[in-house]
């Protein structure tokens, strides 16, 4: 990894990737795209194009043009909005990764891009959910993400494609929001606990989900890239996780540090489903293994750090 392309860098990941990736491997090494230009620092902290990762072409001619020696594509739908929009979802997740791989292929880049715990399914093993298990989802987000698992396998056995990938479980950040996940409670909890002392979640209680806090979803990813291959025994959507934790437990976590936070609920039935047809707890054994995947935090100490980090950024 020397020279990156990174496609939907102003995304939820894309954004606190961008900046660590400058920092380890100097900004002007690192190309940020993006449909969108907004002000952001992942922007403009470095090279940036737009880009629509629909054309294949053009994403073709940014990495060539930057001399890319790897592609980071980071540019889907999250669940919740895929299901609002399942074709867009398919044209967009499926047609944006067929072109990374392919521009990949043609300049023999190496090649990252995440799964999910969404790739799981309610048939899928609920707790220790192995590496390798039934993967039967029911949302048109897991769809893409089973299907894009076996094609980043297949780009690695058909071309020797150095392709490279985790599934991620809920992802915590305070730099960018998520856009229309199911997990992303998780992440408007602490913006409403800092706002107005309280929330309404729409997961139901008891629901439980894997989580993990945005700094090391980023080191995993640089982790997993710098992984010798020759200890690769998978290469693509490895198991990761920090934590598994149910709305009330979050909820707990923030009035250790906030003693008048306050949480109802208000479940939404599309959300509730489809964290329901989710995992409660996956197995990140073989990351562990493999390439020495580690976490550095939990529940509570991630809960003081974006209590923190937002009091900051919110002025408050
Ligand atoms: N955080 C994602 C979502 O909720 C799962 O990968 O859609």
């Amino acid at each position: 990894m020397k020279k990156i392309m990174v496609t939907g860098a102003l995304g939820q990941i894309g954004s606190e990737l961008i900046t660590k990736l400058r920092m380890e491997y100097g900004a002007d090494n690192i190309l940020a795209t993006d449909i969108r230009h907004p002000q952001s620092e992942a922007a403009d902290s470095g090279p940036f194009a737009l880009l629509d990762v629909t054309n294949g072409e053009e994403m073709y001619a940014r990495a060539k043009d930057f001399g890319a020696d790897t592609m980071v594509h980071m540019a889907a739908l999250l669940s919740a909005k895929a299901e609002d929009n399942p074709l867009l979802a398919w044209n967009l997740n499926m047609g944006g990764l067929v072109n990374a791989l392919e521009v990949s292929r043609e300049l023999g880049l190496q090649f990252f891009t995440p799964s999910s715990i969404g790739a799981f399914g309610p048939s899928t093993p609920k707790i220790n959910t192995p590496q390798d298990t039934l993967q039967r989802p029911t949302t048109m987000y897991g769809v893409n993400k089973v299907a894009g698992e076996l094609l980043c396998d297949y780009y690695y056995e058909k071309f020797g494609l150095d392709t490279r990938g985790v599934r991620f479980p809920g992802l915590i950040s305070n730099v960018a929001k998520p856009g229309g996940g199911t997990t992303d409670y998780a992440v408007d909890i602490f913006y409403k606990a800092l706002e107005e002392g309280k929330y309404t979640s729409y997961i139901a209680e008891g629901t439980y989900m894997d989580m993990m806090y945005m700094p090391d979803a980023v080191q995993a990813i640089v982790d997993l890239m710098e992984a010798d291959p020759a200890k690769l025994i998978h290469r693509n959507a490895f198991n990761v996780t920090a934590m598994s934790f149910e709305p009330s437990q979050i909820a707990t976590a923030i009035q250790k540090q906030m003693p008048n936070f306050t949480m109802s609920y208000d479940v939404d039935p599309v959300r509730q489903a489809i964290a329901a047809s989710w995992p409660d707890a996956i197995d990140a054994s073989a990351a562990k293994a493999e390439w020495g995947f580690t976490a550095k935090y939990d529940l509570d100490k991630m809960t003081i750090d974006m209590l923190e980090k937002l009091k900051v950024k919110l002025a408050i």
